[in-house]
């Protein structure tokens, strides 16, 4: 449905341009001229009051004079009048509306853009922008914006939240020879966002891979679920993960959620392929809009060099796709294409004197053979060989193998005639490049896109035996009591009511009553302070471990006392917490913020030192199911520690990742509620053993 309804926007059959002018300076000119310029072959309808004609086109003085259908309306009048005129397109029927005029949210002047998305909607129309650049599509033959020319033409689209860097990559194009189709400039978006050109452009034929320059989300999850659901590749550069979030985080896990983390986990889960710069924005780019998903991990590389070839090796092991050694059949295979002196490892290396017929053969040999899962082809450019030659050579043998659902990238590494070369194979579809490094980072991101999409296909789960009642009437009672941080016991009600292994802990009032609760429980025990003001509880020396009798206990719970009300003298104080002493495991910390993008999102990691020091933990928009909480589990550095090094026994791993999905239910369940938490440490046992929440944290919102 908001594919058709955006037919009208993008890929519009009649254009009026609101604010036509016969002055050379000024924008509502420029459109005019782009857009006849560029060929559109419907009717382009100039609106403007007082001219008669521009550009040798009839001028209207309202787009209701107009006399054909207009869909879409590119508004170039200063802010003030596009409420006027957007009434009057709405009247006559418009279906989209190109704002390129300036001056609303982005200057504050929030009102007013709402009030100009209110009318557009009134009348069924859509908006991009306002304070864009417009629109640009080869296919369309329509530069509807005041961007200089059409884009080198490529087959994927190019999404911008920044007009002045779309006008540049328009440029660009044709210095870094990477074409686009489209170029979409997207601005405000106070109607089209990202969510809906991912949709509209994954239904466009014309369309093969879709490129996003994001600044940042209105509504983090519709983008994530339109990237889901998309079955071309996105990919995404998003700027400003530096600052993020990070200050005035009252827990462990809003300190540690930085605007990175959060995006990285976010664009995994959906499929988003994350680009690191501009030039690897384009980079990668080429692959994905000409190339299938690499759909194993077996790169076969042929080189002709052995310094590219050892470059390419370092490359591919820093991208995640290490090189492997193919089987013998295909080694001996390769031998029959290249000299006795050659290597047909991997990378099979041709050496120096391979021309024309040795590229084909082996590359034909390779890329038909059922182990091979993409090709990566290097060549350095010598005296002895013509790079056209190779580059044809290439292309011969990967059309002659009939193998169309492999990828294969290239590096030439010369002069003139190997960029000429390269020029000549990006226009056949075959992706090179001019750094094998870069070759590599290609051909991995088709890998990491195949990878990243069967998780993305994995079924959700729905946790059971929750007890949400009872965790509501905790936190309703805790708001009552005027406080928005819950007390350790009060955590652990709620994390127990999830489900979540906590340790036993008992509040105490008096000094007697903690030694009757420290009976209940066992020795030994350990006794912490109970303060909505103490969060820091170890700061104030509010806790103590191992306390093993009466005497000790009662020792302990007046120190306790003291510490608190030395540390802070008008705390509020609800006790001493008796609390089972857990015996020793793994620390692991599990945590939730609720992120302004994304909402309720988890963390884990490693416990104690490595959290404080290392900060050595992953993230994922929740939920989570176990699987994926497996695959947290397994992506963080210190993994090996739970999997059991040096003679340790394996930990719980399969207990732990059905708590972190526990814990990511909870925090879905109560994301209205809380603002972030920790459980933190989590001591975790041998396999078959558990674990258990030793310390808790609740914040509301
Ligand atoms: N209907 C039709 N035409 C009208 C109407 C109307 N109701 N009202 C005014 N016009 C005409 C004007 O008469 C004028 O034509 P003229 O030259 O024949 O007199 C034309 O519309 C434009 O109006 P101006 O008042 O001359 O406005 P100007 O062209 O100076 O500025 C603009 C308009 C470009 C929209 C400006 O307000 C603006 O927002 N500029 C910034 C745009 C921008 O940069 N956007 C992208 C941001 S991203 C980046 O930074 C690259």
């Amino acid at each position: 449905m908001e594919s058709v309804v955006l037919d009208g926007l993008l890929r519009p059959k009649s254009i009026a341009v609101i604010g036509a002018s016969t002055d050379p300076s000024k924008i509502g000119y420029t459109v005019v001229d782009n857009i006849i310029k560029s060929g559109f072959e419907g009717p382009i309808y100039p609106i403007n009051p007082s001219a008669d004609e521009i550009l040798g086109l009839k001028v209207y003085s309202s787009i209701g004079d107009c006399p054909g259908e207009v869909d879409a309306a590119v508004i170039t009048v200063p802010a003030k009048f596009v409420l006027s005129v957007i009434e009057e397109a709405g009247k006559k029927g418009v279906k989209g509306l190109i704002i390129i005029t300036s001056g609303f949210g982005e200057v504050g002047n929030k009102e007013l853009e709402a009030e100009v998305v209110a009318k557009a909607h009134e009348y069924g129309m859509r908006i991009l922008g306002p304070n864009i650049v417009g629109t640009l599509s080869n296919a369309e033959k329509l530069n509807a914006s005041f961007a200089p020319v059409l884009p080198l033409p490529g087959k994927g689209a190019l999404v911008s939240q920044s007009g002045a860097l779309l006008i540049a990559m328009d440029m660009a194009t044709f210095t870094r020879k990477v074409g686009f189709e489209k170029l979409i400039s997207i601005g405000n978006m106070s109607d089209v966002d990202f969510a809906d050109l991912v949709e509209w452009l994954d239904n466009d034929d014309n369309t093969s891979c879709i490129s996003l320059y994001i600044e940042g989300f209105k509504d983090g999850r519709k983008f994530l679920n339109a990237a889901k659901k998309a079955k071309k590749p996105v990919i995404a550069l998003k700027s400003g993960v530096s600052a993020h979030g990070a200050a005035a985080a009252a827990s462990h896990t809003g300190s540690l959620a930085g605007a990175a983390k959060v995006y990285g986990a976010a664009f995994q889960q959906a499929g988003v392929v994350q680009a690191t710069d501009l030039g690897n924005l384009f980079d990668l780019s080429l692959a994905l809009s000409l190339q299938p998903a690499m759909k194993g991990d077996n790169l076969m590389v042929v080189t002709n060099g052995g310094g590219v070839g050892v470059l390419s090796a370092d490359a591919a092991e820093k991208y995640n796709l290490p090189l492997k050694f193919a089987p013998k059949e295909l080694q001996e295979e390769l031998k029959k294409h290249m000299p006795p002196f050659g290597s047909a490892k991997t990378p099979a290396d041709l050496t120096g004197m391979a021309g024309y017929d040795w590229y084909h053969d082996s590359i034909k040999a390779a890329f038909s053979h059922e182990w091979v899962d993409g090709l990566t082809v290097l060549y350095c450019e010598t005296a002895m060989t013509n790079p056209m030659d190779i580059a044809k050579g290439i292309k011969k043998a990967i059309d002659e193998s009939g193998v169309t659902d492999k990828p294969v990238t290239v590096s030439f590494v010369g002069g003139e005639n190997s960029e000429k070369a390269m020029q000549w194979l990006v226009e056949n579809h075959i992706p090179a490049y001019a750094g094998p490094d870069v070759a590599i980072h290609a051909i991995s991101a088709l890998r990491e896109y195949a990878r990243m999409k069967e998780i993305v296909n994995e079924p959700e789960e729905k946790i059971e035996n929750v007890d949400r009642a009872k965790a509501m009437e905790i936190i309703k009672a805790a708001r009552e009591d005027g406080r928005n941080a819950l007390t350790e016991i009060e955590a652990k009600d709620v994390f127990r009511a999830y489900g979540l292994p906590v340790t036993t802990t008992k509040l105490s009032k008096t000094e007697d009553q903690a030694v009757e609760l420290a009976n209940e429980v066992g020795y030994p025990i350990v006794m912490k302070i109970v303060s909505p003001d103490i969060l820091h509880k170890s700061d104030a020396g509010g806790v103590k471990v191992n306390i093993k009798n009466d005497e000790a206990c009662r020792e302990a719970y007046q120190t306790i006392m003291a510490n608190a009300k030395a540390y802070k003298a008008d705390a509020n104080i609800h006790g001493v917490a008796i609390q089972e002493m857990a015996p020793w495991g793994t620390e692991v910390i599990l945590g939730s913020v609720n992120d302004s993008t994304f909402g309720p999102t988890m963390m884990f990691g490693l416990g104690g030192i490595f959290v404080e020091v290392l900060k050595d933990v992953t993230f994922r928009v929740a939920p989570v199911s176990t699987k994926s909480a497996a695959r947290m589990i397994s992506e963080i550095r210190g993994a090996p520690i739970l999997a059991g090094v040096r003679g340790e026994a394996p930990r719980d791993q399969a207990v732990l990742a059905e708590t972190i999905s526990r814990y990511a239910n909870m925090i879905v369940d109560l994301a209205d509620e809380v603002s972030e938490s920790d459980a933190n440490p989590v001591l975790v046992y041998e396999e078959g053993k558990g674990l258990k929440v030793v310390d808790a944290r609740i914040i509301l919102k």
